[in-house]
């Protein structure tokens, strides 16, 4: 698979550096899925959201003075997180010059910047030396990278022998029927996919690219609450939106966030591997 094919990351830049910035308004810093214990849990989705960057944080379990690389790091929220409950050094990647900025300024403002730096990077072609990290992270980034192969091949050359990795992302969960077919390729369209992993794929290309004690839990049931929570909120830019994309796209946008939310194929996994 080469880097020439769609989606490139220039198209998942123009995603976040277009429609990503006018949710960003009103979705908050963390843009990824919130985490609920169960349907009687009434937290809100702001806290949610921390929730699973908690989770991806303790999967991690990074070593004291340890240096982690945040894979897809957005405007940088969950890496400042992370710094601010352990103590490690950061090192975000993203394909948007944009959240580069953003993110080095909410480092400067939590005056975090010696220790969480951000830069402009394909996760594809990293450009770090072998074994200068101590584990790394992708907080649903995954599902944008064309050859997901790829990135953990790169991933487990930058983490040193015995290195952690954790993953949360969202998946394809099959069987899959002819109107999840439809929704899982919205999403696809919409958010700059070619494809949604399933969990075989990942546990067969992690083992494939050198990282082994594979522990992998499907947690869509405790993070569906977000897509009609996401669609909601949307609701309230939704003038902004259109003047960027349209009325069909936004309105379309809106309703396949409902029926993603709805829909069983439309999966999460969250999980750990070490390097060996
Ligand atoms: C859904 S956002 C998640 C951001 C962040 N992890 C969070 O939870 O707030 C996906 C991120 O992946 C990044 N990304 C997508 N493709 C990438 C690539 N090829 N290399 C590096 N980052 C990439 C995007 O730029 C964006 O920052």
């Amino acid at each position: 698979m080469s880097l020439g094919q769609a989606p490139a990351p220039n198209d998942v830049a123009g995603f976040y550096d277009g429609i990503g910035q006018v949710l960003n308004t009103v979705w908050g810093p963390n843009l990824h899925y919130g985490y609920w214990e169960n349907d009687a849990d009434d937290t809100s989705i702001e806290e949610a959201t921390h929730r699973l960057t908690d989770l991806m944080i303790s999967g991690l379990a990074p070593r004291a003075g340890g240096r982690v690389l945040d894979i897809g790091c957005g405007i940088g929220n969950p890496a400042l997180r992370l710094v601010g409950a352990r103590d490690v050094n950061v090192v975000g990647i993203t394909v948007s010059h944009v959240q580069v900025a953003q993110a080095e300024e909410r480092a400067a403002q939590a005056g975090l910047s010696d220790r969480a730096t951000f830069q402009f990077a394909d996760a594809m072609d990293m450009p770090f030396p072998d074994a200068s990290f101590d584990g790394a992270w992708a907080l649903e980034s995954m599902l944008h990278m064309p050859d997901r192969g790829k990135v953990l091949a790169e991933a487990a050359r930058v983490i040193r022998p015995g290195g952690r990795l954790a993953i949360a992302d969202i998946i394809e969960r099959g069987p899959v029927s002819p109107e999840g077919r439809v929704v899982l390729d919205h999403i696809c369209e919409t958010y700059k996919v070619r494809s949604l992993g399933t969990m075989d794929e990942y546990r067969e290309t992690l083992s494939a690219n050198g990282f082994v004690d594979v522990e992998i839990r499907d947690i869509s049931d405790n993070v569906s609450r977000t897509g009609a929570i996401l669609a909601d909120v949307v609701e309230t830019v939704r003038d902004k939106l259109v003047a960027q994309a349209g009325e069909e796209q936004v309105t379309s946008l809106i309703d396949f966030m409902r029926r993603a939310a709805a829909t069983p194929e439309n999966g999460y996994l969250f999980l750990t591997a070490v390097r060996a």
